[in-house]
């Protein structure tokens, strides 16, 4: 294995030449398997074919005339594993889709070591993802905005006409929509993208009466449409095609449409390195065939025209920076990267939605049977065989559900205001590592202001209780943490290693007591609410042992899971001043031709899960890529 500072040497002197990559003239397909295939040049190259990477790729090419080439980790699969919706959480059945990385011990959770799950096959994580196809609230993008100016482009109003262009909303059968009681609003949605918000066929009978069963609870609002940005009660749609009643994702809804386009290129099984700077120009990317060592015989460098656009996700994306010689020094000097421009809040920032672990069960609840997926987890290519091949409805046709609670944190808490006046006095440095650069502390404390006030107001949700329609539901979810973790490489070995992530779980201590009001919400949904009770609720987890603070403190070290997968904030959309990554356009700080589009770009989570804005971010930016920043009204 050669040695970093040798391989160094090796890219830098390749940068200076010409490029590598053999040209050929005639292809007989445009998805390569092997990079020596790839042109020398292409006008855009995207380095990552998941969610966000294969949107931009599809608008680039669109014209016929860009030329595209995005370099992909994973590999094309058509497996029944990411086709089929049942139960949501089929598509993370097959490893080999997906990263195997553990994050570093948790230092607040006992030193647990927690399991990062992201997409590793074209179409990312949109690929094994559960499909869930939510939103946020109105005010969670405002907020991105606010970050720079009140009147950013980066705003609930500037980001609705890409939500709409990002799926194609196909509306719930009338007579499931009627049983049911679901309400939507075609005025939020759009139907041109090939990527579909889709509907199931059934709804248990369940899902509607423990949603209606929140009306027992006064001030809770109910709110007729997912896309609508107002918290509340409501039902959402599913990442399905509904005629064929399989996941719609990116790579059927936008790499599937480019691929028939001579001027779109994929390569798979492709590990990008590095994107080589020419002075402060991205001029084009570096990479390996998955699995080999990174030496100047394995190697591809291929050239970039205009743009490199980085988006390779929450968690690589800040290590293709790192890697690149963009990021914090002291990190990059103890990797031996050399340093070519310093930017501190790279890989910084890091946020997940946390997972809470509650278990309550109805014990006379008899609208159906628990969903018998622990039958077909036993045997999915049996039962793939012997039921999905035959028939999509029914239960067959569900994933997650389509109905959940976000609530206003004034909603669900008495003590929204104390908490909330905790927060602004904080010396929020102290939550942040030691070493922090000033600027990255600047950057937090505004997001910590910010949530300060949300806190206090009902215009975003940070309560979230998934609805399964069965006798228990476990998915409570926080919407937004207070804690910031970090993605660094690892400087032992940068280049063959998954970079260290940290999530530093419960690091602001006014994050359990924020959680310990989410649960303790959830125990009066069940057990203190007129609606539920003679449904007989029983607690099984936390349990009624755990009552006060420090005991609630105590089960979230033991039981706390910091991901729901939705790695972001890792090169953050802020000022440079506020420890920020990218520019409102999307533009590294400090290089020309360079961008990052994903989930990493997010400055703070939106109040819900994240494939639908990082499908929205990336509409909006192919705009900007193309034709610059929204024209200033007078
Ligand atoms: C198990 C799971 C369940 C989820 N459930 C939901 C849900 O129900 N609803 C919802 O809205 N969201 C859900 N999410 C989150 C959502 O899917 C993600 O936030 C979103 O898809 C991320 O998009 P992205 O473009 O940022 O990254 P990704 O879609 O992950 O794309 C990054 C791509 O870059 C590639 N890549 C990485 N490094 C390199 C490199 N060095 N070279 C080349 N390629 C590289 C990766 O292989 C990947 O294909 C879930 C995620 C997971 C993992
Ligand atoms: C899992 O995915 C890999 C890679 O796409 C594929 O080769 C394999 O057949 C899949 N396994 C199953 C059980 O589908
Ligand atoms: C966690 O690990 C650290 C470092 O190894 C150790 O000092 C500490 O005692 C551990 N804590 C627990 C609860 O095991
Ligand atoms: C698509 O949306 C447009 C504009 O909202 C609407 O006029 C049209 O009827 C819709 N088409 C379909 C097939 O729903
Ligand atoms: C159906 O929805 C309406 C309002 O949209 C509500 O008033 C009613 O209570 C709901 N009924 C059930 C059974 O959920
Ligand atoms: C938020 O909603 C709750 C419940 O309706 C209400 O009691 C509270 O006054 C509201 N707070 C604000 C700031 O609007
Ligand atoms: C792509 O081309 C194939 C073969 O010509 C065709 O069958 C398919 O419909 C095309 N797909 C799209 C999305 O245009
Ligand atoms: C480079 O890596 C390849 C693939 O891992 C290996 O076969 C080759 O021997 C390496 N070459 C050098 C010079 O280390
Ligand atoms: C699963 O079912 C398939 C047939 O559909 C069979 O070939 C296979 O042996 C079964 N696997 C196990 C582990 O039972
Ligand atoms: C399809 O599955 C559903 C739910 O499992 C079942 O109710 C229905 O009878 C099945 N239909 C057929 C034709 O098998
Ligand atoms: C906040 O904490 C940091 C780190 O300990 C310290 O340097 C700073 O002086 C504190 N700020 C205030 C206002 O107390
Ligand atoms: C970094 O370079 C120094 C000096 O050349 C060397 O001693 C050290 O082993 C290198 N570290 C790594 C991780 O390669
Ligand atoms: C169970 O539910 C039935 C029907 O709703 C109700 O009549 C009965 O009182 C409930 N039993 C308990 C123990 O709440």
């Amino acid at each position: 294995m050669p040695r970093v500072s040798s391989l160094l040497v090796t890219i830098l002197a390749l940068a200076g030449q010409t490029c590598l990559a053999q040209a050929r003239s005639h292809h007989a397909s445009r998805v390569f398997l092997d990079g020596r295939d790839v042109d020398e040049q292409y006008d855009y190259i995207i380095v990552g074919g998941g969610t966000a990477g294969l949107t931009v790729a599809d608008r680039l090419s669109e014209d016929g005339e860009s030329t595209v080439l995005v370099v992909e980790y994973g590999e094309l699969s058509d497996a029944a594993s990411i086709r089929t919706v049942r139960g949501g959480f089929m598509g993370t059945s097959n490893r080999s889709h997906m990263y195997d990385i553990q994050s570093v011990p948790q230092t607040n959770l006992r030193n647990r070591t927690i399991s990062v799950l992201a997409g590793k096959v074209v179409g990312g994580s949109s690929a094994v993802n559960a499909m869930m196809t939510v939103r946020g609230s109105a005010a969670d993008y405002t907020r991105w905005g606010g970050f720079f100016s009140d009147t950013s482009h980066w705003s609930w109003d500037g980001l609705l006409p890409y939500f709409k262009r990002a799926l194609n909303f196909a509306p719930p059968d009338a007579a499931v929509t009627k049983s049911a009681n679901i309400t939507y609003d075609t005025r939020f949605w759009g139907n041109t993208s090939g990527v579909f918000a889709g509907w199931p066929s059934f709804q248990y009978p369940g899902t509607t009466a423990q949603m209606d069963a929140f009306r027992g609870i006064p001030g809770v609002p109910f709110v007729e449409d997912s896309g609508s940005g107002e918290p509340g009660v409501y039902w959402y749609p599913t990442f399905m095609d509904p005629s064929l009643v399989e996941r719609s994702y990116a790579r059927t809804g936008h790499h599937d449409k480019a691929a028939n386009r001579t001027n779109y290129h994929l390569v798979t099984r492709s590990k990008v390195l590095r994107v080589i700077l020419d002075g402060t120009t991205a001029s084009g990317v570096s990479f390996v065939p998955v699995g080999s060592a990174t030496n100047s015989t394995t190697e591809t460098v291929v050239g970039a025209r205009k743009e490199v656009i980085i988006a390779a996700g929450g968690i690589h994306s800040p290590q293709v920076l790192q890697l690149s010689g963009i990021g914090p020094r002291n990190l990059l000097t103890s990797a031996n990267i050399t340093t070519l421009v310093d930017l501190p809040g790279v890989g910084q920032n890091f946020q997940d939605h946390p997972m809470i672990s509650v278990r309550f069960t109805y014990s006379n609840f008899t609208f159906h049977p628990a969903p018998e997926d622990a039958v077909l987890d036993r045997n999915f290519s049996s039962w793939v065989d012997t039921v999905w091949k035959a028939n999509r409805t029914g239960p067959n046709s569900i994933a997650t559900g389509n109905g959940a609670a976000w609530l206003p944190f004034p909603v669900i808490s008495a003590r929204s205001e104390n908490i909330s006046a905790a927060l602004s006095a904080q010396n929020h440095t102290l939550s942040l590592p030691p070493d922090t650069d000033p600027t990255v502390a600047a950057g937090y404390r505004a997001q910590m202001l910010s949530y300060a006030t949300a806190l206090r107001n009902n215009d975003t949700a940070f309560y979230n209780l998934v609805i399964s329609g069965a006798n228990t539901n476990s998915i409570l979810v926080a919407l937004h943490p207070l804690s910031r973790g970090t993605v660094n490489i690892d400087p032992t070995d940068p280049y063959h290693l998954e970079p260290l992530v940290d999530y530093r779980a419960l690091s602001n201590p006014l994050e359990a007591p924020i959680i310990a009001d989410l649960i303790r919400f959830t125990r009066r949904y069940y057990l203190d609410n007129p609606r539920t009770r003679a449904w007989a609720a029983t607690e099984q987890a936390p349990g009624e042992a755990v009552q006060t603070d420090e005991q609630f403190a105590e089960n979230l070290a033991r039981t706390l899971n910091p991901s729901e997968y939705h790695p972001a904030g890792t090169c953050a959309m802020m000022p440079r001043e506020l420890g920020g990554v990218v520019d409102e356009e999307l533009r590294v700080y400090g290089v020309e031709g360079l961008r990052v589009v994903d989930a990493s770009v997010f400055p703070t989570l939106p109040g819900g899960n994240t494939c639908q804005s990082v499908y929205a971010v990336a509409e909006k930016a192919a705009d900007l890529i193309r034709y610059g920043p929204p024209k200033t009204q007078e």
